[in-house]
């Protein structure tokens, strides 16, 4: 049975559509069977894949349309449940039914068998649609931006969760969006997070101009900008998560190892680093392994490998260091204290 992750905050344009769009584009890539449900009215799903479903969720929960036959194929192994404003009348109709807080369990438990990963796009307020998708879930995660008020938002976010759910414990990752690592104020308010929910917050997705102009396209950051800091804290976050629900891909490539190679390419441009909480990269020592840049023939693919556990250990903490080739990059990190070294594979950054 595939798990249904609920992508909710109470706000709205904080990064959870992108969020849900790069991660399940993600997990397909790494041959995860992954479905999309978008319980927002707004659409933006469809929007941020480039599609024009024909069919939508209204159909499936107000006409008793089957949720088979309602789906969009939008790329290899990404399905999707679209939206539309007709879910604006259709939040009335379905709250007047006695069992209107579980319409949406019932509507995908068909298609439970069929996927890994159940994504449901949520609204930025609390509607009808939105709470079912909190019922339904089996995870919840919840992206935020970094300022003054959000922490409180989630306060009252996660109590509600308790609520919907009788405990917050199907809340699996906050993920810090929309992150700018030269603002102190951004830096000190992810420190406060981490120090409340500790392991629940993930590396932060920083703030990334081909984010924004990937979703307006139709596209994922993986298919408009794969060497972008987009696509590579997208791409962390999916090995992250991956690990964390043990979702390997079936024929998952052996781990080759980083071999130490005289570097006789151009080294890569640096990246700014996401600010974690202990000091910066650079002013670590690197393991000498990483510091090289190795050519490579063929391209890379977008994302490969599952976190898979090296020998090398991390330089900040010692702990084991996970590393997957993502966009073109060798990224390495330390799930402990969320370390990340990144190399590019080949050829020069964009
Ligand atoms: N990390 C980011 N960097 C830059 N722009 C982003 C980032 N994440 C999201 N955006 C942009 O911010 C806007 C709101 O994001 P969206 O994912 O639609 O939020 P929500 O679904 O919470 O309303 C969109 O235009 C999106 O492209
Ligand atoms: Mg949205």
């Amino acid at each position: 049975m595939g798990r249904i992750v609920a992508v909710t905050n109470l706000k709205g344009g904080i990064g959870k559509t992108t969020t849900v769009v790069n991660v399940s584009a993600g997990l397909a890539l790494k041959g995860a069977r992954v479905l999309l449900v978008d319980v927002d009215a707004q659409g933006n799903l469809s929007m941020a894949l480039g599609v024009r479903p024909r069919r939508t969720l209204y159909e499936v929960l107000v006409d008793g349309a089957r949720a088979t036959d309602c789906l969009t194929a939008v790329r290899p192994n990404l399905d999707l449940l679209a939206a539309d404003e007709s879910l604006l009348t259709a939040q009335p109709t379905i709250a007047r039914r006695p069992d209107w807080p579980r319409v949406l369990e019932q509507a995908l438990r068909p298609l439970r068998a069929s996927y890994e990963f159940i994504f449901v796009d949520c609204g930025g307020s609390l509607t009808v649609l939105n709470l079912n998708a909190l019922n339904a879930a089996s995870d919840v995660i919840v992206p935020t931006t970094v300022e003054p008020f959000s922490l409180k938002g989630l306060e009252m976010l996660i109590a509600q969760i308790g609520r919907v759910k009788g405990s917050a414990g199907s809340l699996r990752a906050i993920v810090p969006t929309l992150f700018d690592p030269r603002r102190r104020q951004s830096v000190e308010l992810l420190g406060e997070l981490q120090t409340r929910y500790g392991d629940l917050v993930t590396a932060p997705v920083r703030v990334n101009v081909r984010l924004s102009e990937s979703s307006a396209l139709g596209k994922t950051i993986y298919e408009y900008d794969p060497r972008s800091r987009g696509a590579i804290d997208y791409a962390q976050l999916v090995e992250h998560l991956s690990a964390l629900w043990g979702f390997a891909p079936q024929a998952a490539p052996a781990p080759a190892p980083m071999p130490a190679i005289p570097q006789t390419t151009r080294a890569p441009e640096p990246i700014p680093a996401a600010p974690q909480p202990q000091p910066s990269v650079e002013a670590r020592p690197q393991p000498p392994l990483l510091e090289q840049v190795q050519p490579v023939s063929a391209p890379a693919p977008v994302v490969t490998g599952a976190g898979n556990m090296l020998s090398l250990s991390c330089p900040n903490c010692g702990g084991p260091l996970r590393r997957a080739t993502v966009a073109g990059y060798r990224v390495a990190y330390c799930d402990t204290c969320k370390y990340r070294r990144q190399e590019l594979a080949a050829g020069g950054r964009r």
